[in-house]
Parts: structure tokens; C-alpha cells; sequence
């Protein structure tokens, strides 16, 4: 009765949660919209611009948002995080311990060339012109696909290559767990507090930690690509690309919001190229990746939010190449519900109206890795934090 009433919170506060960070985004965009139309008309009518609190009925709740953004932002528990990020020993370690340079391991520049694929028919796309693999140039190139002849290309901060890329009138809407994080004010959150309670309700040790600990399931695969799989910020994807290790990194998410976030990362941390780097827009059940042509694939405290975690994991099995590994955290909320039929029914209605996987026990993941023919697969748990990782067979 405790765990069925447990899981029925879970929904509710999950649902709550969206529609709060919904409403919150939406008061933060009216602000800000607020107060740079007034900017302007004050700067057209050449005068000073007043502090937004005067400039907008119910100016105590602005000013409070502004004050409590900006705390967070320049919070010591932010600041520390990020330093801690910048200053990784981990990728020291790693650098020493390896001898490693990111243009000794640079891998056959013709398969690079080859890795996108259109994610309709998983041909080869063809390049507008030489093809650059850096976090600026690859946005601004277009791509096309001999067989569809469909063109894609994408903004200032990511290539976007999802199926429904192009379309003008036609919007594709996904599970809340999925549009829960294309909210913009999600994305600004997630590397600022959110992904920290991580660690405190769940487990989860921390990038640096949960770095470490998959170093050595990524040894066999340096020098190679690896794919960030929904990559949220991209605080992965950073560490991947400063350790030098890859000879491409590929920072994926389905989020136009966490990839522009990423991309502003990027570009205010020190000591990371933009060279092999790239920024890619895509729906893990449709990887725009030519079959066999990655090394690896990580997909950080991603799993559960995956509309189907089945097809995503069937796409990484796809993509891989023979020897090629996949290592991946996520939550696992096993209980009583595995072995009681009225829980499992609560447990299926819950992850079809949140789309969350989040009640998945181990066995299950095991089970669908195993099914889709990866070998060697390990757990590793902590609370409701695992991290699996498993091999495609050479
Ligand atoms: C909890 S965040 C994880 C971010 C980061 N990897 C980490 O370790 O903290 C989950 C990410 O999954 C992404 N995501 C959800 N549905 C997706 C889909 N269908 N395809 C690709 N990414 C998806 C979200 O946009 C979000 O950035």
C-alpha cells in the first residue's frame, strides 16, 4: 500500500513539476520580453532605463525571479561545480596514464567523412563541401541525402537531423519526459542545481565520479568517435572532448534548448577545441549515423527519459561497430511491482502518461541489451543510481 501510494506521488509530482517548470518559463520569457521592449522604446526616446521591478505590474515577483536566477547562477555551490568541471583530475589521470594526443588518434578522415547518415534511410549524407567537423563550421553546412534528396542543415549553435527537420507547419510533440527538458528555463537549470540532486535523491556520484568509473570500460575504444547521447548542457560531452581521448565527438540531444546551452558552455569554458567537435539535433529511436560506424556511446541519466527505451537501444546496437561499446546511467526504481501484478499495472499507466522509464528494474536492462545482441554487460549500483555498460560482439 506504501509503495503503490509512493508511486502514485511519483506521477503526480512528475506531471506537477512539468506544468510548474512550464509556467515559470513562460513568466520568465514575459519578463525578460517586457523589459527589452521597454529598453527599446527608452533607448529610441534616449532616456535611462529603469530597473525592471518598476517596469512591470507585479514587480516584487519579477524582481524576486531576477534576484533568485542570479543568485543561483553566482552561487558557490554553481561556481564550484563548474570549476570542478574545468579542473578535471579524471582527464588528467586519463591524459598521463594514456600519453594520448586527440591528432595521433585522429581515425581515417574518409570513414570520419562517413559517419552522418540520413536519418529517413540511413545513407550516406553528402557534403555541400569539405567536410568540417568543428563545433562553428558544421551548423553552418548542408547536408544532403542522395536517396531522399532531402537537405539538412541547422542554426548557429547545431546541425539538426531529425527526421522531421525542414518541416514548416508540421510540430512533433513527445512524452512529457522528453519535452519536459526543451523547456528553455529546464536547460539553464539542469548544469545550475538540477543535475546535483541527482546525487542527493538518487545516487548518482557526479560527472567527475561517474566519469572515472567509465574510463575503463572506454579503454578499448580511444582514439575512436564516441556519441554523447543525450547530452543535456553537455557536461560529458566537454569532458570527452578536453580529455583529447576521441577523434570525434558527437554531442547529441533532442533538445534545441539543451544543445544551445551546451553550445554557450562551450564557448565560456577555457581549454576546449572546437575542433571535433560537433553539435547534433536527433531522436535516439532514429540515429543519424551510417550502421557500424561508432566506437561508442554514452547516454548519461538518460534512459528513462527516452520515449522508448527499446528503440533507442535497438539504434546503438544499429550504429556500433563490431567491438564498439556502450556505457549508460540511469535510475532504476526496482520494488515490489516486478512480482505484483495490481503495482505493475500502476507502474505501466504511470510511464505511459510521464513517458519516464524511471521504473525499470535491473533485470529489464539487462534483458533488453541482451535481446538487441550486446555481450558483456555489467551493472554497477548505487541506491537507484547503475551505470551498464556492454560490448557489441567483434
Ligand atoms: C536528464 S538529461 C541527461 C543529460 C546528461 N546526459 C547528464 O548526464 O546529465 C536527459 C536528456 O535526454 C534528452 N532526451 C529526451 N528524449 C530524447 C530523445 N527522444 N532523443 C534524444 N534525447 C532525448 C533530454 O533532452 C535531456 O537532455
Amino acid at each position: 500500500m506504501l509503495f503503490y501510494l509512493y508511486l502514485f506521488t511519483f506521477g503526480l509530482f512528475f506531471l506537477f513539476l512539468f506544468l510548474f517548470v512550464k509556467q515559470l518559463q513562460l513568466l520568465i520569457e514575459h519578463v525578460i520580453q517586457s523589459r527589452s521592449t521597454e529598453r527599446a522604446s527608452m533607448a529610441a526616446n534616449n532616456l535611462s532605463v529603469a530597473p525592471v521591478a518598476t517596469q512591470f505590474n507585479g514587480g516584487v515577483s519579477n524582481r524576486f525571479l531576477d534576484k533568485l536566477l542570479s543568485f543561483m547562477v553566482n552561487s558557490p555551490l554553481y561556481r564550484n561545480y563548474a570549476a570542478k568541471l574545468s579542473a578535471s583530475p579524471a582527464i588528467a589521470t586519463l591524459e598521463t596514464m594514456l600519453g594520448t594526443d586527440s591528432n595521433e588518434q585522429e581515425a581515417n578522415p574518409n570513414q570520419k567523412k562517413k559517419v552522418l547518415a540520413c536519418p529517413i534511410c540511413y545513407d550516406t549524407l553528402i557534403w555541400n563541401g569539405d567536410p568540417v567537423f568543428s563545433v562553428d563550421s558544421t551548423p553552418r553546412s548542408i547536408l544532403k541525402c542522395s536517396i531522399c534528396k532531402k537537405s539538412y542543415s541547422g542554426n548557429e549553435t547545431h546541425l539538426d537531423l531529425t527526421v522531421a527537420s525542414g518541416t514548416k507547419k508540421y510540430g512533433e510533440y513527445k512524452p512529457a519526459s522528453s519535452e519536459l527538458f526543451r523547456l528553455p528555463i529546464v536547460s539553464f537549470l539542469y548544469e545550475r542545481g538540477w543535475r546535483q540532486g541527482f546525487s542527493i535523491w538518487g545516487g548518482y556520484p557526479g560527472p567527475q565520479k561517474e566519469y572515472e568509473m567509465m574510463k575503463d570500460y572506454l579503454d578499448p575504444v580511444i582514439g575512436g568517435n564516441i556519441i554523447d547521447a543525450s547530452c543535456g548542457s553537455g557536461m560529458f560531452s566537454r569532458l570527452f572532448q578536453k580529455s583529447g581521448l576521441f577523434s570525434l565527438v558527437v554531442a547529441l540531444d533532442y533538445s534545441e534548448s539543451m544543445l544551445k546551452q551546451c553550445y554557450d558552455f562551450i564557448k565560456q569554458e577555457e581549454n576546449i577545441s572546437n575542433e571535433n567537435l560537433i553539435l547534433v539535433r536527433a531522436d535516439i529511436a532514429r540515429l543519424p549515423f551510417a550502421s557500424s560506424s561508432i566506437d561508442a556511446v554514452h547516454a548519461g541519466a538518460a534512459l528513462h527519459c527516452w520515449p522508448s527505451l527499446s528503440a533507442g537501444v535497438a539504434e546503438i546496437n544499429r550504429i556500433l561497430r563490431p567491438g564498439g561499446v556502450f556505457v549508460a546511467t540511469t535510475y532504476i526504481v526496482d520494488g515490489p511491482y516486478s512480482f505484483i501484478p495490481f503495482l505493475s499495472v500502476i507502474r505501466e499507466t504511470l510511464g505511459q502518461v510521464t513517458g519516464s522509464r524511471i521504473f525499470l528494474s535491473e533485470s529489464e536492462l539487462k534483458d533488453l541489451c541482451k535481446t538487441y545482441g550486446l555481450v558483456d554487460i555489467t551493472c554497477v549500483r548505487n541506491r537507484q543510481f547503475v551505470m551498464i555498460s556492454a560490448r557489441k560482439p567483434a
